[in-house]
């Protein structure tokens, strides 16, 4: 199942603009199953961890201010082909080059604040909705 699943959360910008409604609704109508979902706060030390693997990356600092800065809701997402379908719908990173009816591209307001993060490989996806959820919630 791992392999069909894929874990995203609502940044900040996103859920303080009160988006959330609507892009959920783009997830579901996208065909995505919502198996997990929460909303919650991270502090700038959890930040730092979840996003570790950039931390050599000249705005990882900025990034773990932002992310720590105000409600997400992260979501574990199951569909055939969830991660590639999913990047697909949410579009590229900086909302200015995402395709016209991605999420990024409607939703999103800069490079940083850019309203959703999508896993970028099943592994990365397994290990990020175990950052949030235990595994009786996974099911
Ligand atoms: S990706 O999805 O990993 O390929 O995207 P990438 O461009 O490598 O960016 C990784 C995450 O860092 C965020 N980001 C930034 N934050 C602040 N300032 C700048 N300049 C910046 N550039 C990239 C980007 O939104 C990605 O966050 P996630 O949560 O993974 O989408």
């Amino acid at each position: 199942m791992a392999t069909n699943r894929t874990f995203t959360m609502l940044k900040p910008d996103a859920v303080g603009a009160g988006n959330t409604g609507a892009i959920i609704k783009r997830i579901e109508e996208a065909g995505f199953k919502i198996i997990a979902m929460k909303k919650t706060q991270l502090s700038a030390a959890l930040a730092g961890q979840f996003y570790a693997i950039h931390k050599e990356r000249p705005f990882y600092k900025d990034l773990c201010a932002y992310m720590s800065s105000g409600t997400i809701v992260p979501m574990i997402l199951e569909k055939d082909n969830a991660v590639e379908d999913f990047r697909k719908l949410i579009g590229a990173t900086d909302p200015k080059k995402a395709a016209p009816g991605t999420i990024r591209a409607d939703f999103a307001e800069s490079i940083e604040a850019n309203a959703i993060h999508g896993s970028d490989s099943d592994e990365n996806a397994a290990i990020e909705g175990s950052f949030f959820f235990s595994a009786f919630e996974q099911f």
